[in-house]
């Protein structure tokens, strides 16, 4: 599996991997992560929706412009983080990747999460943070607090976040959400530029 690996991926993107066939089938593209090799906050999604599978770039739709505005308000700029997925072909119907397809994906996850060695790793949503964990997470209950997990063979802080995308199903949920991004930006040692700016979030 490590050679075959080593065929498909440079550490950071990955390049015409054929291990999921109905994936293959599905995608336009592989969406390969974003942002600097060294960054200091890593996210992780679940898998690439349609515009995101359209312009080959994780967190481009709706949740991207939630995730987006949350981060320039804690003074993370999106140019300045890594946002990848667990799974890096956009699934039929946007169901949820299944538990062989996040299988196949982990090693390049863990690869890339290696690469850049960040000082957080934030899970957006049930999917990333039950992978990463390896156990169930009640995530609106767990947002907000750091895990030490073993990803690889390294111990990493991992962060449990809400999906951006839960802030457009339900506001109430939006204070948590920032909440959870202005922590990530404390580990990292950002502090916000716009502490008393406000929030266009509730505008979804
Ligand atoms: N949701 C995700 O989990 N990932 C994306 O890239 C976009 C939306």
């Amino acid at each position: 599996m490590e050679d075959e690996q080593a065929q498909h991926m440079d550490g950071l993107a990955v390049e015409g991997c054929p291990r999921c066939p109905s994936l293959v089938d599905s995608r336009s593209r592989i969406v390969n992560g974003t942002g600097p090799a060294d960054a200091d906050v890593l996210f992780v999604g679940e898998a690439p929706g349609a515009q995101e599978d359209a312009e080959g770039e994780p967190f481009v739709g709706r949740s991207g412009s939630v995730l987006d505005e949350q981060l320039r308000t804690v003074g993370l700029e999106r140019e300045s983080v890594r946002i990848t997925n667990c799974v890096r072909c956009r699934p039929p119907d946007n169901r949820d990747p299944s538990t062989e397809e996040l299988e196949h994906c982990r090693g390049y996850l863990e690869a890339e999460i290696d690469r850049v060695d960040p000082d957080v790793v934030v899970t957006l949503g049930k999917v990333p943070g039950e992978h990463l964990l390896g156990r169930s997470v009640a995530v609106t209950k767990e947002a907000g607090s750091v895990e030490e997990v073993r990803i690889g063979d390294t111990p990493r802080p991992v962060l449990i976040c809400l999906h951006p995308a839960a802030t457009l199903y339900d506001r109430s949920q939006e204070p948590a959400f920032a909440e959870t991004i202005r922590e990530a930006a404390a580990i990292a040692g950002v502090s916000p530029t716009d502490e008393g700016g406000q929030s266009r979030l509730g505008e979804y």
